[in-house]
């Protein structure tokens, strides 16, 4: 079955056209009066997460961060550690009011489950509370709140126990959403229950640049498979325990998954680098969307793990789709690393700076495959490390663009997250990838934040919205 499927992915690789028209955009669309392309109530805002900007932190990242990997080198590259981050746990009165700057209408942030649950079965109701008077706070201001409940941490407890290598983790997971959905729900209706799963499991199991550090092709699968079981009863958690329609539109839970996706673009013609696009894709990109969609986790490496078992709650699990979308890889194929392929980006391609090819016919690309599911779909994060803050502006304006172009060409889009409001720290890079809209001073005591030119662009969104930026 899983053989015949992944059969079918690199029969589809290789009849596909694998060279699209370079440029789909065309002429640029104007910013302004956008409620003529997209939807009302369309959210606008930004996205975070916990570990990456309140600081004061105690979970797996942070003893992974202190960490050297087998070859000597930091476990983080730039050996900065999470730290005090941007202090945006003492500082949220700050940060909403550069919310309030943008005219964002939404904002994307995740609670951490090591500070609201210390050790198994405690409860920091401090804690908790605090996270509730956020949510109460965005709803005053007229920004929705969306919580995240799982953005790649684990608390050291759930960790030691084996963290996404023992089922057991579904299970707490699930206890402690259950326990979020009856704290929050009265001010959150918008959930998104996990982050990126294939990036958090590549990362953690493949690459063996997140915590626990492994690479192993077969763990990396499965622990994906208990991620897709964790979300579907989460799912049913949330729905059973968060009752209350917070903003009154009918609806007490609106839940989704933020979904990382990818261009990648065979490097040539040759049948070998598409059907190794076309797998690659399968793996990384569909597999995911497939479980959740039909029902069914069905994830295979031939010859190292095969999962096909059914999971009919993840049908009808997604109110919407989350997709983060940050570019493009081109692959081709290389018999000497263990998936028998290797991503890279053509040197002439303009770049972020981690490198990452700057695409933004992708995120047109990608709204267009996946707006075809028929599920609406929000944009949870799209960006750029752009330390000078000189790219950010057109990087913005132009993945914009390509999002008010697949509106207009019918696809169900009804929202954006920048990522990120803030600087912040990217996990194994650490400090230096400068991601935000606003600029981070670090070595402040107060963590100053200073406004870059890409603000203004987002203010000329908002307004094209209806919303007027504060000053
Ligand atoms: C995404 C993560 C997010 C951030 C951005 C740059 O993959 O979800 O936390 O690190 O990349």
């Amino acid at each position: 079955m899983n053989i015949v499927r992944l059969a079918s992915a690199a029969f589809d690789a290789l009849t596909k056209d694998p060279h699209p028209p370079p440029c789909i955009l065309g002429a640029p669309d104007a910013l302004d009066n956008l409620r003529s392309s997209l939807p009302p109530g369309f959210f606008l805002g930004t996205a975070t997460a916990a570990h990456q900007i309140e600081g004061g932190l105690d979970n797996d990242w942070t003893d992974w961060e202190r960490g050297f990997h087998a070859d000597g080198s930091p476990h983080v590259k730039d050996r900065t550690v999470s730290g005090a981050a941007c202090d945006s746990w003492n500082r949220f009165s700050e940060d909403l009011q550069l919310m309030r700057r943008l005219g964002a209408n939404a904002y994307r942030f995740s609670v951490e489950w090591s500070r609201l649950e210390p050790s198994e079965g405690a409860w920091n109701d401090e804690a908790a509370e605090r996270y509730l008077s956020w949510a109460h706070a965005l709803r005053n201001a007229g920004i929705e709140p969306l919580v995240t409940l799982h953005h790649f941490t684990l608390p050291r407890w759930v960790a030691t126990q084996g963290g996404w290598m023992n089922d057991r983790t579904v299970d707490l997971l699930v206890a402690f959403t259950e326990r979020v959905a009856k704290k929050l729900g009265s001010a959150v209706d918008f959930w998104c229950t996990i982050n990126e799963p294939n990036v958090l499991m590549a990362m953690s199991y493949l690459k063996g640049v997140f915590p626990p550090g492994l690479k192993d092709q077969r763990l990396c699968v499965q622990g994906l498979a208990r991620l897709l079981r964790a979300h579907g009863r989460m799912v049913e958690a949330l729905r059973e325990h968060d009752t209350v329609d917070a903003d009154g539109d009918g609806f007490s839970t609106r839940i989704g998954l933020a979904h990382h996706v990818r261009v990648f673009q065979p490097a040539t013609r040759h049948p070998f680098d598409r059907l190794a696009a076309g797998l690659t894709d399968q793996l990384f990109n569909q597999a995911i969307v497939d479980a959740l969609v039909h029902g069914r986790i069905t994830l295979a490496i031939p010859g190292i793990v095969d999962i096909d078992e059914p999971a009919p709650n993840l049908k009808g699990s997604l109110d919407w789709l989350g997709l983060n979308y940050y570019g493009r890889d081109h692959i081709r194929v290389n018999l000497s690393d263990p998936s028998l392929s290797e991503q890279y980006v053509p040197a002439d391609r303009p770049t972020s700076d981690l490198g990452w090819d700057i695409y933004p016919e992708g995120m047109y690309r990608v709204l267009r495959r996946y707006g075809a599911l028929g599920l609406p779909i929000y944009v949870t994060e799209n960006g750029i490390a752009d330390h000078r803050g000189d790219k950010r502006s057109e990087f913005l304006r132009s993945h914009f663009e390509a999002l008010v172009r697949a509106a207009r060409d019918g696809v169900d889009v009804r929202g954006y997250f920048h990522w990120s409001l803030l600087d912040n720290f990217e996990w194994a890079e650490g400090h230096e990838p400068r991601f935000g809209l606003y600029r981070v001073d670090y070595g402040d005591a107060e963590k100053r934040r200073e406004e870059t030119p890409a603000v203004a662009v987002f203010q000329t969104i908002a307004r094209g919205l209806g919303r007027t930026p504060e000053r």
